[in-house]
């Protein structure tokens, strides 16, 4: 038997077919724009994540024994509003999780709904990236469009949608909403009223290994698949990392370096963050995480070589940085779209501070990576100041491929960090959540025990670690700093 594996991320829509020993036989990729209508904008359209899906499941399954696939699992970039009217036509483009635009709607959530109502109701507070100011923003500023709104969804959920005409929403992605009690794991009826959405306006709800339907014939035959095949609800692509590195059991951190950068724990029990730092939120594998998310982590370095530097070879930028590590005086904000975790401040910018005539570009490429771990420890020092601390975690996604980049966030957190065997993380996790939907793993534990296994591990270096966590307490006075200037520019 075959499972399909789907990881729905900003950039691109990677595929992979995984074989009964969890095997990766094949993998297959298609990337689409990412759009900036304006400033702080960030929007895609649902149909080009649907094409991606219809032809790289052609290459996917060039030659392959279709008739074996038993079932597709997907995981999908998180929190964007995709809005349907009545006949299921997308009614705007979505507008993503790194989209700035709701300032006002998630300051009026905050402060007149009040942080602690939010909190109590769904376990969060408002950020500007979560889909309920998004549909507030829509209602204010596009009220013929809004009044078309018959379905709300995320985007796995539209291609999960697309697959088997079945509205469904798996709680671990729900949760980014603020629109679930995320405790309960039920929609929160104040919510909706706050948002004017009515219930049936939203998908209905599932946990993450749940069968939602099977492929409709005619899309069976689009992809040249069975129309048997079971769709799994899936996950949003946090959840789904940490299945597929077998971040599910009480305590377990994954740090995922994609396009943002999150540090998830897993835990049995629903907690809350008492200042709501760190996004409290449903797993996939029918317990909680509480995660901290950085808008922008290994596109920092990719729009520094590629955009800035006009260099696609990481590698070469990189080469000789270890002797350098710890000893860079040029810091970087990571803050290219705005951020999320902790600083909830969407009108922050990027910014490099400490350039001498002496500055090399070396020293700006290492400042990138550097930053971008100093920001990931922001959001441990959130996590220790609640008192959870992470003794070692799982590290995947783009970024992870660097080895400095692994060195460098090792001895910044300074703790060890395991490689799994299998890097893809959102795409295998979600062709677990597909083995568990179709009964050849009872439970995700079960999966993530027989599957999951640590490649190799990167330890901190003593000294470094002790470089860096000076280091690290400079690039803290930094923000501050400079909080009251990114307001200004924006005003
Ligand atoms: C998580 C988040 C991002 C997206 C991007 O809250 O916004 O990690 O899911 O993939």
């Amino acid at each position: 038997m075959y499972w399909i594996g789907v990881d729905l991320g900003t950039s691109a829509l990677k595929l992979l077919l995984v074989d009964e020993a969890g095997a990766i036989e094949r993998s297959a990729s298609r990337e689409y724009p990412l759009l900036f209508p304006y400033p702080g904008w960030s929007e895609q359209e649902p149909e080009q994540w649907w094409n991606a899906l219809v032809t790289g499941m052609h290459e996917l399954l060039e030659g392959v024994d279709a008739s074996k696939i038993a079932g597709i699992g997907v995981g999908g970039q998180m929190h964007g509003l995709v809005t349907l009217d009545a006949s299921d036509n997308v009614i705007r483009p979505a507008i993503l999780w790194n989209d700035g635009r709701t300032d006002r709607e998630t300051e009026w959530l905050n402060t007149v709904i009040g942080k602690e109502r939010l909190s109590t109701l769904t376990g969060n507070i408002a950020f500007a990236g979560f889909t309920a100011p998004k549909i507030l923003w829509m209602r204010k500023n596009e009220p013929e469009l809004f009044s078309r709104v018959d379905k709300i969804m995320l985007p796995k959920d539209y291609l999960n949608y697309r697959l088997t005409g079945v509205h469904a929403c798996d709680y671990s992605d729900a949760s980014g909403m603020l629109l679930l009690d995320v405790e309960h794991r039920c929609w929160s009826r104040e919510m909706l009223e706050i948002c004017g959405v009515e219930t049936g306006q939203l998908p209905d709800l599932f946990e993450s290994s749940d069968v939602i339907g099977t492929v409709l014939p005619e899309v069976a035959a689009l992809l040249g698949i069975p129309a048997c095949v079971k769709v799994a609800a899936g996950a949003g692509d946090n959840a789904a990392a940490a299945v597929g590195t077998g971040t599910v059991t009480d305590g377990a951190c994954n740090i995922s370096l994609g396009t943002s950068g999150t540090i998830f724990i897993a835990s049995d029990r629903f907690g809350v963050d008492p200042n709501n730092g760190l996004h409290a939120f449903a797993h996939a594998n029918g317990a909680y995480h509480l995660m901290g998310c950085m808008l922008s982590a290994a596109s920092c370095n990719k729009w520094f070589c590629e955009d800035i530097l006009h260099t696609a070879d990481y590698a070469e930028e990189q080469e000789g940085m270890e002797e350098r590590f710890g000893k860079n005086r040029v810091f970087f904000l990571p803050y290219l779209m705005g951020e999320r975790s902790p600083i909830n401040d969407i009108d922050a910018r990027g910014t490099f501070v400490g350039l001498s005539m002496d500055t090399t570009r070396r020293d700006m490429v290492q400042a990138v990576l550097e930053g971008v771990a100093f920001a990931i420890r922001d959001c441990f020092e959130v996590a220790r100041s609640i008192g959870v601390s992470v003794e070692r975690s799982m590290l995947c996604g783009g970024g992870a491929q660097s080895r400095v980049w692994q060195k460098i966030l090792s001895s910044v957190l300074n703790i060890p960090l395991d490689l799994p065997k299998t890097v893809q993380g959102p795409g295998y996790g979600a062709a677990m959540l597909a083995m568990v939907a179709t009964g050849f793993y009872p439970d995700v534990q079960t999966a993530a025990r027989s599957l999951i296994r640590v490649e190799s591990t990167v330890y901190p270096d003593p000294d470094t670690a002790k470089a860096y966590e000076a280091a690290y307490r400079r690039f803290d006075l930094i923000y501050p700093a400079l909080k009251a200037f990114y307001k200004e520019c924006k005003a």
